[in-house]
């Protein structure tokens, strides 16, 4: 660090790392695969990169410790705080309802108070690392006041904010109970990002209902702390993954190797087909498998020659809308094996476990028809990991057309995964797809997911911020920063797991 703070902050409710304690209790630390990180490592390294969330564990917060060229800053929440910020208002209240309302949302007075202290807390840990003038870019739907609170500790720094899940039409959005201040929080920012263009109208469609502020594009303007006019621009900046190093580990002979055993080991059927997704309700898991069952009965797909592979990894386990979830899927999946499946075959391979990259990308490779039948989904990184990784041209993928991603790849089989005819015509098409066709499609696909990387998404949002940022300083709006607000923590450096 060469001066007092961070030139680049971000901000996320988990830390892109993840804990191990090994049997004497030490612990070490290797980064999570993701997207957000790998993009965001050139920043990082470049900008002297900050980055504070939580550990991921209750109560533990180590001293802030640099991790391969970032500086990490664990944030500590409580069992109870977990319980009611992340379980409760992040993951009962505002999934639910961001995700049109699957299931019912819980609106719980305390709960919201905690998301607030919460949010304070994550706020104060970011402005204590930023240097004057920083950039704090804060992520998702758990933080959603924390733009306009560090806005308020620090009126010198340029606050981004991204929102990785879809925004709903104000119609729903208006149920919440705190929908005025969450919309506040948000206007902290000076850039508010979306998945789809879609979100970000919506957004603007509520900030026009509940606030003074009448957006007339999507550049508009708020008051600011000193009486002048800030501006604050909502715009989709779709995410994506790393995709050339996706496609080169599914190109590596280890990978493709195991894709054959996977094969192999199955009993070489015809057609394979996969689900991926995390064991939640928005995944449209349950219609997937209805879908596939149906063709079972009907006779269109033939047990003895078709395997579905379901990998479900372990989500959020402590909310009973999940919990009910995994029992519906799996009572689902132990009646379609009892009735098609034969000793050494099962007709749907159901595992309830995370995987590493490496097992993912021969999976996508063995798999020739890939279902993602989400219900709703900010974006889908699934359906682009499969793509990146078919650099064969292999594969079809159908896709659920209530997905950020479906605006993007036109080259997939499009489904409405409540349609349930619709749906299993899908599968019976893609499972029996002419060569040609298949290569024509993937060749399309791979063209937009090759191209456009998590790389040129974390480039478009922090050039667009930096821009905003300019605007705002012209304006005026922007202030030196509050002298007491702002005392930046020295780096402790820490040994971490080899691979963080
Ligand atoms: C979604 C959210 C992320 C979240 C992830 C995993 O992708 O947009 O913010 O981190 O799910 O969920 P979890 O609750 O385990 O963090």
């Amino acid at each position: 660090m060469s001066k007092a703070g961070f030139d680049f902050v971000v901000v996320s409710n988990r830390l892109p790392v993840d804990m191990q304690e090994d049997a004497s209790g030490e612990i070490s630390w290797t980064r999570s695969p993701g997207g957000l990180v790998t993009a965001l490592d050139p920043v990082m390294k470049g900008a002297e990169g900050a980055w504070v969330g939580w550990s991921g564990a209750p109560d533990f917060a180590p001293e802030p410790f640099d991790a391969d060229g970032t500086f990490l800053v664990p944030v500590p929440l409580s069992a109870e705080e977990i319980s009611e910020y992340y379980e409760g208002f992040s993951n009962d209240t505002l999934w639910p309802l961001y995700h049109d309302v699957i299931t019912p949302p819980a609106y719980h007075r305390a709960w919201f108070d905690v998301y607030e202290t919460v949010n304070e807390r994550f706020a104060q840990a970011a402005v204590e690392q930023a240097a004057e003038g920083a950039t704090i870019w804060i992520h998702d739907y758990q933080l959603q006041l924390v733009p306009a609170m560090i806005r308020q500790l620090r009126p010198d720094v340029k606050v981004g904010y991204f929102h990785h899940i879809p925004f709903p039409p104000f119609e729903l959005f208006q149920q919440l109970p705190w929908r005025r201040q969450v919309i506040d929080g948000l206007l902290g920012a000076d850039v508010v990002g979306f998945q789809r263009r879609s979100d970000a109208t919506n957004f603007m469609n509520c900030v026009r209902r509940l606030t003074a502020v009448k957006p007339r594009s999507n550049i508009f303007s708020v008051h600011a702390h000193n009486g002048t006019r800030r501006l604050v621009k909502a715009a989709a900046f779709p995410i994506s993954i790393d995709s050339q190093s996706f496609s080169r580990l599914a190109h590596s002979e280890e990978v493709k190797k195991r894709a054959e055993e996977i094969r192999a080991d199955l009993g070489d059927p015809d057609v394979i087909m996969l689900g991926v997704d995390r064991l939640d309700y928005t995944k449209g898991i349950r219609h997937r498998i209805k879908a596939y069952g149906e063709l079972l009965e009907d006779g269109r797909v033939d047990a003895a020659s078709t395997t579905l592979i379901q990998v479900a990894s372990p989500s959020r386990e402590n909310v009973t809308a999940y919990q009910d979830l995994r029992q519906q899927v799996e009572i689902l999946v132990g009646r379609i094996n009892g009735e098609y499946g034969e000793i050494g075959h099962s007709t749907i391979h159901y595992l309830h476990h995370s995987y590493p990259q490496e097992e993912m990308a021969a999976l996508y490779l063995a798999a020739d028809v890939m279902l993602v039948t989400s219900l709703r989904d900010g974006m889908n990184l699934v359906a682009k990991e499969y793509v990146a990784a078919r650099y064969d041209l292999g594969g079809a993928l159908v896709l659920s057309e209530f997905t950020g991603a479906a605006d993007e790849l036109g080259g997939a089989i499009m489904v409405n995964p409540h349609d349930i005819a619709g749906l299993k015509q899908a599968i019976v098409d893609a499972a029996n797809m002419p060569a040609a066709e298949a290569r024509r499609r993937m060749r399309r696909l791979r063209r937009k997911v090759m191209q456009d990387d998590v790389n040129k998404w974390a480039q478009a949002f922090i050039a667009s911020l930096d821009e905003m940022g300019q605007r705002n300083e012209t304006n005026g709006s922007y202030a030196p920063s509050i002298s007491s607000a702002a005392e930046p923590v020295e780096p402790v450096a820490r040994p971490v797991g080899a691979s963080v």
